[in-house]
Formats: structure tokens, sequence, C-alpha cells
């Protein structure tokens, strides 16, 4: 495996991603945390950082550990930092280098060159410069601007690139990390998700061997994989909860349980839709409903879990981003909402957790559930917040409230799938707003409610942008919302991207 160290850069992330695609392991660990070097990692990746090598308090870290004992390529901070450490000097650049720029020189007879087009578009972000190299270190790549694009240190398998190659701008990026991931640090590219579903498999029935495992089930992509392959390991003593929080799609619950049978999994649907309605009854503020949501859903799982005798395993579908100890070198990021609503719910149960699913990225999971015959339309769902049309309903919740909702959003979804729309948007839901307005419907003027369209496009739900969907279509689905939906006059479309808006409008 390939361990990327990182010092804190928002592309951090996507190196792994990158290494990944060449179907090869890595794992990415926080600069000050380093794990032990075992002979299982086969290079390593030093990241970039939003600090600057000069400043007195900057990341560091003891390169020495590791340079010439396996390959080393430092990416931006990473590479100023190893040319600072022995000898170089990094300066403030005379102009801020950030966005494209092209290689005016590339010496393709160095691995890490190889296949490399001169010109290629290479994109930049730093606000330091490699102006001087170590002894011993060499230039092998350079843009008009920057003279030290990339080094070589002569003799060994150490390397710097000043750009960064794991951005989709950088045109050949994918080359250059294949030539160092694959050429230098000589990984075979054998993780495949039919390789990590055997080796998972495998090492599930080993941890658990006759052990019980319960697991709440959600409809979405990663509890429904996670199930599957502790399902595989062992069998019927996978107990699966899936819980009707009465805030769910309409027919959402009945449907997602047909198919979770049809699967083969051994799965109990709770209604407990009066407890989490008593429970909202007249709270308003988004935490506040959140909060109410998660602490009924530990209650119900927690009771359901305890009528399954001897269970010991709590197994959930967290994925490798929840887990990835993000290095704030900039201080702490300030909490927007608490999206991680049942995280109580390992320490309540006093139960061991397993979490098949840690390592792997969200598209990765889709894969692996491709690679386990799992229904498409499972593996295709648009992602659904744990505290659902709860969320999506502006101000205290009703089971009236819910039901109009639950119309609209339906024919707001079937309208996508049938237009064939609903595969090129990332996430797509109705809201409900506490607002009437007045209206006209045959003679009679009306006073009734608002709903709001929102469809974004998105990668990760970070950033996110509204989707230009046909105005035809956003008029047949108006129309036919206002015909069909009692208590609905007006459908406005949510035209805001995120940042500054959010995807939920709690
Ligand atoms: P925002 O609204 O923060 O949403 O732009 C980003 C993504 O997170 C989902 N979301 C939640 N998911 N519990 C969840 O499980 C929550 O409380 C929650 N709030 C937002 C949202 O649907 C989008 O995919």
């Amino acid at each position: 495996q390939i361990l990327i160290l990182d010092f804190g850069s928002q592309y951090t992330q996507l190196i792994a991603r990158r290494v990944r695609e060449l179907n090869v392991y890595c794992e990415i660990h926080p600069y000050n945390q380093i794990p032990e070097i075992t002979d299982n990692i086969k290079g390593v990746i030093l990241s970039g950082s939003p600090c600057s090598v000069r400043e007195a308090d900057a990341p560091d870290i003891d390169v020495d550990q590791f340079r010439g004992k396996m390959p080393v390529l430092g990416v931006c901070y990473g590479a100023q930092l190893m040319a600072q450490k022995y000898g170089g000097n990094v300066l403030p650049s005379e102009i801020r280098e950030y966005g494209r720029a092209r290689l005016s020189r590339v010496d393709t007879h160095f691995d890490l060159m190889k296949e490399i087009s001169l010109d290629s578009q290479v994109w930049m972000s730093h606000g330091d410069t490699i102006k001087e190299l170590p002894q011993g270190f060499e230039v092998i790549a350079s843009t008009a601007s920057v003279n030290v694009a990339a080094y070589k240190v002569q003799n060994e398998a150490t390397y710097g690139i000043q750009f960064h190659p794991e951005v989709t701008h950088s045109e050949e990026g994918k080359i250059l990390l294949r030539n160092f991931v694959v050429h230098i640090c000589g990984c075979a590219q054998d993780w495949t998700p039919d390789i990590f579903v055997e080796s998972t498999v495998a090492e599930l029935k080993q941890k658990l061997g006759n052990d019980k495992v319960v697991l709440g089930l959600s409809g979405g992509v990663d509890s429904s994989v996670a199930a599957v392959l502790i399902h595989k390991a062992i069998g019927e003593n996978l107990h699966c909860i899936f819980v009707d929080n009465g805030l769910l799609r309409k027919n959402e619950f009945e449907s997602v349980l047909e198919s979770y049978k049809g699967m083969g999994l051994n799965v109990k649907g709770v209604d407990a839709k009066d407890q989490f309605y008593a429970a909202l009854k007249g709270i308003s503020d988004p935490e506040g409903k959140r909060k109410a949501i998660g602490r009924v859903f530990i209650e119900v799982f927690d009771q359901e879990a305890h009528k399954i005798q001897g269970v010991r395993w709590l197994g959930q579908g967290t994925i490798y981003p929840d887990v990835i100890e993000s290095v704030s070198v900039k201080g702490p990021s300030a909490t927007i909402k608490s999206h991680h609503n049942v995280g109580g719910l390992p320490e309540k149960m006093n139960l061991k957790v397993v979490e098949p699913l840690n390592t792997l990225f969200k598209d990765e999971v889709r894969n692996v559930g491709r690679s386990l015959e799992i229904d498409p339309n499972i593996l295709g769902r648009h992602p659904f917040p744990g505290p659902g049309l709860g969320i999506r309903i502006l101000g205290d919740i009703t089971p009236q409230k819910v039901a109009i909702l639950q119309e609209v959003d339906a024919i707001f979804i079937n309208g996508l799938k049938n237009k064939g729309l609903y595969d090129q948007v990332w996430q797509a839901g109705a809201i409900l707003l506490p607002v009437q307005s007045v209206g006209v419907m045959g003679d009679e003027r009306t006073y009734e409610q608002v709903v709001a369209l929102r469809a974004v496009t998105s990668v990760d739900g970070m950033t996110a942008d509204w989707v230009d969907l046909p105005y035809a279509f956003l008029q047949d689905v108006s129309n036919e919302i206002i015909n069909k939906v009692k208590g609905v006059n007006r459908v406005v479309y949510d035209i805001s991207s995120k940042p500054p808006a959010t995807i939920e409008w709690e």
C-alpha cells in the first residue's frame, strides 16, 4: 500500500482517490500520527498544506525515517518541506501562483516524468517557490515561471513536485501518479472491488465467528452494501433492523423492505412513526428536531436489538471520509450542522462495532455493491438525510404536513425518473415552507401552502450547484403538484448554490 501523510491540504483526499483509481490501496494519516512503517508500505506521498514551510511552527516530520528506504513523493508543501530541510531555499513567490500553468521543460528519461508531454497543463496553488535546491537534488521539470516544478534526489527515489497531479485540471497528473505508484514504488494494481469483497468476507468470518451482529438499514447505499457483505460472511447471524420514523419518502418503507427481503437479508421492519411524531410535537428548531429524531432512533433501535438473544456486534455502514482524521492546521472548522445523528449508538448499546466499509470512498462502495450484484435501484439512490422529511418541513412537524410533502416529493422524484433526469442529479427533493400564499382555483380564492423544489449536482455534498432542469419539465411537475396535492397552491424552484446556501433548507 501507499502511505499518504496529510499536512492539511484540501486536496489530500483527492490524492487517495487517484491512487485508488489505479487499483492500489492507500491510506491517509495525519503528519503528526505516522503509523509504524512496515514492509507493506511501498511508498510515501507527502501532501500539500495551507501552511508555509517558512512559518516557525509549520508542520514538520522526520523524513529520514523513510527517505532512501522507500520511494517518497512530496507534493507542493511536501516538496518544499524536503527542499528546505536538506539545505535548499524556499521563498515567497514573486507572483502568487494559482491555477493553470504549462510545463516548459520535462526530462522524460526520469521515471516520474515518463510519458508526460512538454506543454502539458498542470495546476498550481502555492504562495512559496523553491528558489534553490539542496545539493544532490536536480530539476526534472519546469514551467515558464517556476524553475523547480519537479525535482529528484540523485541516486534515490525521492521526488518533489510543485504542482498538484491529483486535481483533474492537471491533464497528465494521473500518468505522473501512475509512474510513481506503479513504476517507482512497484505496487501491483490488484486492489479491485472483487478482491475487496473476497478479502473482507474472509476477514469478517474470522473476526465474527459465530457471533451475532445487529445492523440498522436506512435504504441508502452504505448500510445496504455493509449488510450484504456481513451477510455473505455470517448469513443468518446478521439481524437487520429497518425503522420507519414516519419521515421517509412515500411508500419507501414498504418498497425498500421488499427489496431487502429479495436480497435474502434477515430484516425486521419496525413501525415507530407515532413515537417519532410524539417526540417531535411542537419542535421547530432544526437542531432540536435532529436531536429528537436521533434520540428516538437510538431508543427504538436499542429496544429492538435487545430482543435478539446474545448480540455482540453493531454493524455500521461508516465510510472512509467519515473516519479520516482531517488534520486541522489552521484551527478546527466550525460545526455547521450536526449530521451524525446516530453517533451515540455504539456507546449506548455497549456492543463492539464492525464497519466493513470504513476504508472506502462512496463511489468505491457503489463498485463493491455492483460486484455483490446489489439491486441497481439501491446503488443509484440519491443521498437522503437521516432525519428525512423532518428537516424538509420548515417549522414543526405533523403527520398531515408529512403526508402533503410525501405526495409533492413523489411527483417530483417520479418525474425526474420518468424523464431520465434522475441519474443526472446528485440529490433532489421538495421542501414544505411555513408560508401560505393567496391563489385562485376556479372562482375560489385560496390560501394555501408553498413548496420549494431543490435539485443539485455535487460530488461529495460539500459544494453543490442547482440543476438547470428544463422549463417544460418544471412546468409539468408544478402543474401536477398543484392539481393533485390538496393544500398546495404555489411551487417555487431553488436556484441557490452551496456555498453560500446549503443543500437542505434546515
Ligand atoms: P447540507 O444541507 O449541509 O447537506 O448542504 C449536505 C448533505 O448532507 C445531508 N444532510 C444530512 N444527512 N443527517 C444526515 O444523515 C443530517 O442531519 C443531515 N443534514 C444534511 C444532505 O441531505 C446532503 O446530502
